[in-house]
């Protein structure tokens, strides 16, 4: 029997790494950059708010939060994007989720149509490498994935006018990733503008995920809601998603929101009244202190930035050749991500994710992320110190290796930033 559900094992990169590491011992204290787990915990100012409100926990959560938090939350979204009054309506256009990743699944189901679209099998367009979510929330719609480039030759943004016009004629939802995960590229307002423009003109909505938004090196990212603002076409067919998770370093929360078109968020919001979980009460209360302070925030970033500046000294500048912009990965070309990964936690007890676990192969059968490693820096200043000097030494000999039977072969090294 075909399985629907079958590309959910094939997509899920933890469950692969795990396999790849079964068996092996780490060589020394184990450290995991594999997984995006913000390592901070959020601020102590939230903690008499979950006290305040004991209560609540034996109440159900209303899906719609409480209007203080669509209040801060709209809020945030004018003052970090210099929104025009009016835009957002707190009531219509904002939902609290449950982090990103279920609202991210959910709203596969809710964008999806049922049957043929075009003639075809309905299309979820998404970059490739991709948060593995987006894959398995097509998979569950009965859409069909289109994975699109985003490798080092197009700035690690897929190619908008290279999307081919047989899947935008059946596409019905596209994810876009900004700061992306794994690779940490930008894009800038006219990129996300031509996305929109795109998505109105073909029929399809378009999810946009900001969860790394306030995660940046120098300037922060630009928003599609700002985007939108300047087509001045209102929010329709546009969902911006935002979390706690990595801004707050709440990931435990659970807490995040979505806002835009209101009709999609009403979908998503009846899905959560019967399959999802609303965000309780108490952690309502907490996560609109959160959007409404901005100091703890600066502090995340400050941290994260701190781990950049060890890696470039750590690692050198030849891995490390250009910094991402935002989020906090390094996407690092090891030659073969794999066996990288292998060696890492073998020789050095480092977990790193393949990057070839976070992407398909292409339409040349060759996986865009197979060279990669991904890298959390997710830790605090001494355990990614740590962890960092370890790896410099394993990539090191790595690089060595290949740059002999590269120079055996009369070729380069298969190592570079
Ligand atoms: C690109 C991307 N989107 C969404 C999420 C989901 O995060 P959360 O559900 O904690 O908000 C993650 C988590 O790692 C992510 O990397």
């Amino acid at each position: 029997m075909t399985d629907r559900l079958d590309p959910l094992l094939r997509f899920h990169p933890f469950t692969r790494l795990n396999g790849l590491l079964q068996g092996i011992e780490p060589g020394e204290k184990p450290i995991l950059f594999s997984l995006g787990e913000p390592q901070q915990t959020p601020p102590a100012f939230i903690r008499p708010l979950l006290d305040r409100n004991l209560a609540d926990w034996g109440r159900y959560p209303p899906t719609g939060g409480t209007p203080a938090f669509r209040a801060a939350a709209a809020a945030w979204l004018e003052r970090r994007y210099g929104l025009p009054a009016g835009l957002l309506d707190p009531e219509r256009h904002l939902l609290p989720t449950a982090g990103s990743r279920q609202a991210l699944f959910l709203i596969a189901l809710a964008t999806v149509p049922e049957g043929t679209r075009a003639g075809g099998r309905p299309v979820v367009l998404m970059p490739n490498p991709f948060y593995h979510v987006y894959a398995g929330a097509a998979a569950a719609a009965g859409a069909e994935p289109v994975f699109l480039p985003a490798t080092a030759a197009n700035g690690f943004l897929p190619e908008i006018d290279a999307i081919p016009k047989e899947a935008l004629a059946r596409a019905a939802f596209a994810y876009v990733c900004s700061p992306a995960n794994p690779q940490g590229a930008v894009a800038d307002p006219d990129y996300l503008k031509r996305w929109i423009a795109l998505g109105r003109k073909h029929g399809f909505a378009i999810g946009f995920d900001e969860c790394y938004a306030e995660i940046y090196r120098r300037q922060a990212p630009p928003g599609a809601l700002a985007a939108a603002a300047a087509i001045g076409e209102g929010l329709e067919g546009i969902v911006c998603f935002h979390s706690l998770s990595k801004r707050s370093g709440g990931a435990g929360l659970r807490s995040g929101f979505i806002a835009g078109d209101e009709k999609i968020l009403r979908r998503v919001a009846q899905l959560v009244n019967y399959g999802g979980v609303a965000v309780p009460l108490p952690i309502i209360a907490a996560s609109t202190a959160l959007w409404q302070d901005e100091a703890h925030v600066a502090a995340n970033r400050a941290a994260y930035n701190e781990n950049f500046a060890l890696a470039r000294r750590l690692l050198g500048n030849r891995l490390v050749a250009t910094e991402p912009a935002g989020g906090f990965f390094l996407w690092l070309d090891v030659g073969d991500g794999e066996a990288a990964a292998r060696r890492l936690w073998a020789e050095a007890g480092l977990k790193v994710l393949p990057g070839g676990y976070m992407a398909q192969p292409g339409a040349d059968g060759r996986n865009p992320g197979a060279a990669y490693i991904r890298v959390a820096l997710v830790h605090d200043r001494a355990v990614t110190a740590d962890g960092l000097t370890r790896m410099g030494r394993v990539l090191q000999s790595i690089a060595l290796e290949a740059g002999g039977k590269a120079r055996t072969a009369g070729a380069a090294p298969a190592i570079g930033g």
